[in-house]
């Protein structure tokens, strides 16, 4: 067994548990790149499209159809997302975490495999499908990893860990911008390449999965392995003795054998889950309905529109600032608090928003100015609601309710991902360059929303987390019963877990 190589946060970071979590989080490099490698080569495979439509109908394609099926091709991603994000309580149940990724890498060779094939194939009908199937995988392995890597993880390490699965998409989306590159991978020839080698990092996480250890919690709690817990507990802490983190886990299981099983409905019904699963929402709402991936997905267009020149290495500059500051949150997540990272970031885009606003609509001669306000926009992102929804929701809740949960927040996350990928470029031709006001707007709700309802998590162990949901549910009940008005949120503003 390796010995620990590094001691943070006062716990040691053991080779194990190093590798275990750079091998789940692939799964999320993967996600990042196939968000991100749709942009560039966009004119280049219409171009196929176009060749595509000649080949068979002997006439170019009309204008129409070609919007329709490159929105498609784009928006079918989040579809496979929406759906495949859905089954990750019910597969991470069955197989376990660690089967459950390694099964999921089918779909990635599927996908991976489709969309590399299409131009050799002459089928757009490929590449939608391979897009739809790679979707999916990135559906999955949005809900197993952060559960994973949040199990596997120390307490004391849990937010900074969690926060590289944030860290590998936003990897992934530069390695894609950077390969999309016509000098590199985004040329006529080799955009099937581009597409195709999302299968590497899947070769790469198959090999290893076999030596990375199944979630101790799952073996345990789930599956009442306590062997097989305590030998996985040894080898990723290093320790032989490791009795404290198994009381931990039986008072949990104790717990949990008292409730009945956790469906989605029973989420929704139960006061114990209400409020975590509202909060768990709304984090995730308030990542995607930031208008990040507004600028994802369309960040070349907007400069192009703002009059910055090479507007394409302006994307590739968003995409380093992305990168740098997940690293920053990495640092201060442990420090600072979920919570409040969150708010900061919120508070900050919306400023930027605010200030994108004026300089493309009021002073059209500063382009340089939207720019930076673009740039502070990603910044701020991912000081808080880029990396924290993630991993939030596996805090908010213990072993039992946790893979309902993650499927619940996982779904609405790739819902709210399809309407702003699909809706941003209709709301911007109706409200022109006013269009950052609408997030501006929402950016505020979403601040005070977890400024007054969302707890904070740092350091504490999950049962504390959900003891103090249970608290707050059964002093509404009390309140109910005494006849008082009482929303159904109220009291989580007190139940600051910190
Ligand atoms: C988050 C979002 C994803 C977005 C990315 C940008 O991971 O879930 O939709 O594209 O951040 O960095």
């Amino acid at each position: 067994m390796p010995a620990g190589f590094q001691q943070l946060g006062g716990e040691t970071v053991t080779g194990t548990l190093a590798l275990s979590v750079f091998t789940a989080v692939l799964g999320s490099l993967q996600f990042g790149y196939n968000i991100g490698v749709i942009n560039a080569p966009q004119k280049i495979i219409e171009q196929d499209y176009n060749a595509t439509w000649v080949h068979r109908y002997e006439e170019p394609i009309p204008q129409g159809t070609l919007t329709s099926l490159w929105s498609l091709s784009v928006a079918i991603f989040s579809v496979g997302g929406m759906l495949s994000s859905f089954c990750v309580g019910f597969l991470s149940e069955w197989l376990g975490r660690r089967k459950a990724m390694l099964i999921n890498n089918l779909l990635a060779f599927i996908g991976g495999g489709m969309m590399g094939m299409s131009k050799i194939s002459r089928s757009f009908e490929m590449m939608i499908l391979g897009r739809f199937v790679i979707g999916a995988y990135c559906g999955l392995a949005s809900g197993l990893v952060p559960m994973y890597v949040g199990e596997i993880a120390p307490t004391s390490l849990r937010g900074a860990l969690g926060t590289l699965h944030q860290l590998a998409i936003v990897t992934g989306i530069l390695i894609a911008q950077i390969l999309g590159l016509e000098s590199l991978l985004g040329s006529q020839e080799l955009w099937p390449v581009l597409l195709g080698v999302t299968v590497l990092p899947t070769v790469l996480q198959m090999a290893l999965l076999p030596f990375c250890p199944e979630s101790p919690r799952y073996l345990y709690i789930i599956c009442c392995q306590e062997h097989h817990a305590k030998s996985g507990l040894r080898r990723l802490t290093g320790r032989q003795e490791v009795g404290d983190i198994l009381t931990e886990m039986k008072e949990e299981k104790r717990r949990m054998d008292m409730e009945r099983k956790v469906s989605i409905a029973e989420l929704f019904r139960s006061a114990l889950y209400r409020q975590p699963i509202i909060i768990a929402i709304l984090l995730q709402l308030s990542q995607q309905f930031s208008g990040i991936n507004a600028i994802f997905y369309y960040s070349t267009s907007i400069f192009q529109k703002a009059g910055v020149q090479s507007p394409i290495y302006a994307t590739i500059g968003a995409g380093f600032v992305n990168c740098a500051f997940t690293i920053v949150s990495l640092f201060l997540v442990e420090r600072t608090g979920r919570r409040t990272l969150h708010m900061v970031g919120l508070a900050g885009m919306c400023i930027c928003a605010v200030v994108m606003t004026v300089a493309l609509s009021l002073v059209p001669w500063m382009s340089y100015m939207s720019m930076v306000a673009i740039f502070g926009f990603v910044a701020f992102f991912e000081v808080g609601p880029g990396p924290i929804p993630w991993f939030f929701v596996a805090e908010l809740f213990a072993q039992g309710p946790r893979p309902a949960a993650m499927a619940v927040a996982g779904c609405f996350n790739w819902t709210a991902n399809f309407i702003v990928g699909m809706g941003f470029q209709y709301i911007a031709d109706l409200c022109g360059s006013y269009v950052f006001l609408i997030f501006a707007v929402l950016l505020l709700f979403f601040l005070l929303f977890t400024f007054f309802k969302v707890p904070e998590t740092r350091g504490k162990t999950f049962d504390q987390i959900s003891a103090g949901f249970q608290r707050s549910a059964s002093r509404t009940d009390m309140d109910l019963d005494l006849g008082k008005a009482s929303t159904e949120l109220e009291y989580l503003g007190e139940t600051n877990l910190s």
